[in-house]
C-alpha cells in the first residue's frame, strides 16, 4: 500500500479544571497529562498496517518534536514512512485540551509545506509507485497534496487503483481517479444540497462520470455507505453500535477499502468490510486501527 496525504498528530491534554482564572474569565487547567493519536493520512497508513499490509507512507512534517513524535509512533505502527523534514514547515497538530470528558478548547498547529518541497516528494512517489499494489491518497486540505492530479494520472498509468479522501469543492484535481471517498457534508459541497434520494443518485452519478472515476463512496455516518458506479447504487446499512467517538472513521473506512482491493476482493466485498471496519472504531476513543479479526470475526 502506498498512502500519500497530509500527516497530522493529534495530541489530548487531560487536567482538572475547577478554578477560573483571575486573569480573565477563563477556566484554568490543572495539567495531569498527555496522550498522542496518529491523524490523517498517518492514520490511514497505520489502519492499512494494522489490516495486515506492507504500508509505505509518503509526506511532509516540519523539523520538530511532533515531527518526531509522529516518525516514532508510526515506526511502533509498521508503516514504513518517508517523511520528509522541512525547515518551513509546521508538522499540523491538533491539540485538544479536555477536563472531565469535556473538551475545553482545540488549538490548531500548522504551516503547509512549500510547492518546491511538494515537488521533489513526485520523485519517491514515482519510486514507491512501483513497489506498491494500490494508491490511497489522505486530502485534508494542508496542502502536501498539490501535485495530486499528476499524481493520479502516473499511478493510473502504471495500473494501479487510485483511492481518493477529499477535501474542499474543486474536485477537478482527482479526475481518473478509481474511487473518492466524500463523506455527507463533503458530497454537499460540491453537489450541492439533494432533496430525495434520487437526486443524490442522479448528483452522484453526474460528478462520477464528469471526473472519470469507476465509483463514488458516499459515507454517511449512522446511515452507513451508499457506492455510486453506475444505474444503481449499491447501499449498506451502518451497524448499531454504541457510538464513542466518529473520529478517524472515515480514514479506518479508506484503509479497510485499500486493503481489500488489494488483496482482491471486488468493490462490492470490499464496501462491506470497510462500513464494518467504520462501525468498529466509533466504538473506540481517537483516531485507532481496526484489525482483521475485528472485522470478519463479527460477520455472521
Ligand atoms: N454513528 C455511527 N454509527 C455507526 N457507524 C458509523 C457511525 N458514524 C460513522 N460510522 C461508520 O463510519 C463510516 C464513516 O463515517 P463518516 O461518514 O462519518 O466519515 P467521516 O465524516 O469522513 O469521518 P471522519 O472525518 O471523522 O474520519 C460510516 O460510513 C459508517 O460505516
Ligand atoms: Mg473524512
Amino acid at each position: 500500500m502506498l498512502v500519500v496525504g497530509d500527516v497530522m498528530l493529534d495530541r489530548y491534554w487531560y487536567g482538572d479544571a475547577s478554578r477560573i482564572s483571575p486573569e480573565a474569565p477563563v477556566p484554568v487547567l490543572l495539567y495531569k497529562e498527555e496522550e498522542y493519536r496518529l491523524g490523517g493520512a498517518a492514520n490511514v497508513a497505520a489502519n492499512c498496517a494494522a489490516l495486515g499490509a506492507k504500508t509505505r507512507l509518503l509526506s511532509v512534517v516540519g523539523r520538530d518534536e511532533a515531527g518526531d513524535t509522529l516518525t516514532a509512533m508510526l515506526r511502533r505502527k509498521r508503516v514504513v514512512a518517508s517523511l520528509q523534514r522541512d525547515r518551513s514547515v509546521q508538522t499540523t497538530q491538533k491539540l485538544r485540551v479536555i477536563a472531565r470528558r469535556q473538551q475545553l478548547l482545540r488549538i490548531d498547529m500548522e504551516k503547509p509545506p512549500s510547492s518546491e518541497t511538494l515537488a521533489a516528494k513526485l520523485a519517491d512517489f514515482r519510486r514507491a509507485l512501483r513497489q506498491c499494489d494500490v494508491v490511497v491518497l489522505s486530502d485534508y486540505g494542508k496542502g502536501g497534496l498539490a501535485h495530486i492530479a499528476t499524481m493520479i494520472r502516473e499511478a493510473r498509468r502504471a495500473g494501479r487503483p487510485v483511492l481518493v479522501d477529499p477535501k474542499g469543492d474543486d474536485y477537478s484535481r482527482y479526475k481518473g481517479a478509481t474511487v473518492v471517498t466524500p463523506n455527507l457534508a463533503e458530497l454537499r459541497e460540491v453537489v450541492g444540497r439533494w432533496t430525495s434520494e434520487a437526486d443524490l443518485l442522479k448528483r452522484a452519478e453526474r460528478l462520477r462520470r464528469s471526473l472519470g472515476l469507476e465509483a463514488l463512496l458516499l459515507t454517511r455516518s449512522e446511515d452507513g455507505m451508499s457506492l455510486f458506479r453506475g444505474a444503481k447504487p449499491f447501499h449498506v446499512r451502518a451497524e448499531r453500535r454504541e457510538v464513542s467517538d466518529v473520529t478517524g472513521a472515515g480514514d479506518t473506512v479508506i484503509a479497510t477499502l485499500a486493503v481489500m482491493l488489494a488483496a482482491g476482493e471486488d468493490l462490492e466485498e470490499a464496501v462491506r468490510a470497510a462500513n464494518r471496519a467504520g462501525g468498529i472504531k466509533v466504538t473506540k476513543f481517537g483516531t485507532a486501527e481496526v484489525t482483521l479479526d475485528e472485522i470478519f470475526g463479527s460477520m455472521e
